[in-house]
């Protein structure tokens, strides 16, 4: 419908507390109190938090609005200032033309084509760690939590550097997520001291970055002496050349990009995965139809062939659906440049408008049921193909729809089956876990389980 002046409508604002709003039940019990918008409000709500006005959109179409249709009218919010710091002017931060050429330079590394020259990675990584994991007395309850945040930030930095990383993984690797958890604190936390000043966490975090950094350009160094061609993602982004401007990335430029990607691309994938270890301790039926999959389809060899990950149609259902009800990126927020309308309501230039996949995933009005954990809901032919393209948006959408969303579909099942084929998975008594909302949506302890 067309708005004109007669239909405009104010969005109906949420009632809060005087001049902290809604501030104050988002930092008490942020996932209640969007339940709460979403039992209240019908298509967006109007919120007050942090001084700033949000406009949260509760419907799929209006989900695509933001972040497809008109998503030129938006960009980043404020909040990825903080992680500019450390990951420098990437894909993740950056904005208008710059982005747009990054994002044209980078596409072809995650072409499907080129992914299928990293399975090989994933697999022989995720052999390497359940040798090791087989090795830790399997009497007590392992922090599957830790265990994934392991194994993802290998699969990323070998995925990146390929074998220059031979003995320095370790190191690189615990400095990148030492900058990952750093930026991370540095966002949540209410009070942000200068970075010039000496506290312990500045002097970690330019420590941690200059080792990057000297490990980044070193590799570039080498590889531009040498000229040869890698199929690594390093070595796809070296020779990355603008369709356009014939153009390639600068040394900076590829330096935050590979930053850039370890940091988007091995959280995510960690924290989803703990996820669905503790969907399955929940459900053995589940767990007991995955794993006949998984030993019938990759026999016992200890690396199976890339091939054979693709008849994996059960565990991708069972990832899908578990990234439907803990989606890591639970919330994305984006700021108007100028006016929007969104049926008879305006969201104001200057203001936020929030997408919430974590809402969306569970409105019982396109998820029936919506908190069981059903993996059948995305089986072929199942309910999903039937529900708009926004009900369900784990990677986000739009031209910033995430870039390593091909990745991690294939990296997770690879995981997931030969985790489950080598293990048996039993829940530990007594934990309750929840879901706790930071910058990813994590569980509120680490997930911890009993293997054998
Ligand atoms: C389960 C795993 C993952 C989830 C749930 C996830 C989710 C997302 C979402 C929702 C966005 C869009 C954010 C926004 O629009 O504000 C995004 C962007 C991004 N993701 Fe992922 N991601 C995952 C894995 C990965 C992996 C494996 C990589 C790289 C190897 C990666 C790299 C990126 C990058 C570079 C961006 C920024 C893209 C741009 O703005 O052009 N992600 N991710």
């Amino acid at each position: 419908m067309e708005t004109t002046a007669a239909s405009i409508q104010a969005v109906p604002l949420h009632p809060g507390l005087p001049f902290l709003g809604n501030t104050l039940a988002f930092l008490r019990n942020p996932l209640a109190t969007l339940h709460t918008l979403q039992r209240n409000h019908d298509r967006i709500v109007h919120l007050r938090i942090g001084g700033r006005n949000q406009y949260l959109v509760l419907q799929p179409e209006d989900a695509k609005h933001v972040l497809q249709e008109n998503h030129r009218n938006y960009g980043r919010s404020p909040a990825f200032e903080v992680l500019k710091i450390f990951l420098g002017n990437g894909l993740l931060t950056s904005d208008g033309d710059f982005w747009r050429r990054q994002r044209r330079l980078a596409q072809p590394a995650f072409h499907r084509q080129k992914l299928a020259a990293l399975t090989q990675t994933m697999i022989s990584e995720t052999a390497i760690w359940l040798d090791e994991l087989k090795q830790y007395d399997l009497d007590k309850s392992v922090n599957v939590s830790q265990a994934f945040m392991d194994v993802t930030m290998r699969i990323v930095c070998k995925t990146l550097f390929g074998s220059d990383t031979t003995g320095k993984l370790d190191g690189l690797s615990t400095a990148l997520d030492s900058l990952n958890y750093l930026a991370n604190k540095r966002m949540l936390s209410p009070i942000r001291f200068p970075l010039r000043w000496p506290t312990p966490n500045n002097l970690r975090s330019k420590r941690d970055r200059m080792q990057v950094d000297s490990f980044i350009y070193g590799v570039i160094n080498q590889r531009r002496e040498k000229n040869e061609q890698s199929d690594d993602l390093l070595g796809m982004l070296l020779s990355a050349e603008d369709e356009e401007t014939g153009e390639r990335m600068s040394d900076q430029q590829l330096r935050d990009e590979s930053v850039t990607i370890f940091s988007a691309g091995h959280e995510t994938t960690a924290v989803s995965m703990a996820w669905t270890i503790y969907l399955l301790t929940q459900h053995p039926d589940v767990l007991a139809r995955l794993k006949t999959e998984s030993q019938s389809v990759l026999g016992d060899e200890r690396m199976p062939p890339p091939d054979a990950f693709r008849r994996l149609t059960y565990t991708l259902q069972v990832v899908q659906e578990s990234l439907r009800l803990y989606p890591p990126a639970w919330i994305m927020s984006r700021r108007a440049h100028n006016d929007d309308h969104i049926g008879p309501y305006t969201i104001p230039a200057g203001d936020t408008a929030l997408v919430c996949p974590y809402l969306l995933h569970r409105d019982p009005a396109n998820w029936p049921d919506p908190d069981r954990f059903d993996p059948d809901r995305f089986a072929p032919g199942g309910p999903k193909e039937n529900l708009h393209s926004y009900a369900y948006l784990p990677f986000g959408g739009g031209p910033r729809l995430c870039i390593g969303n091909q990745f991690a579909l294939m990296e997770m099942p690879i995981l997931l089956a030969m985790f489950v084929r080598d293990f048996d998975v039993k829940a530990v008594a007594n934990e309750r876990i929840i879901p706790k909302p930071l910058i990813t949506l994590r569980p509120n302890q680490p997930i911890r389980a009993l293997l054998s």
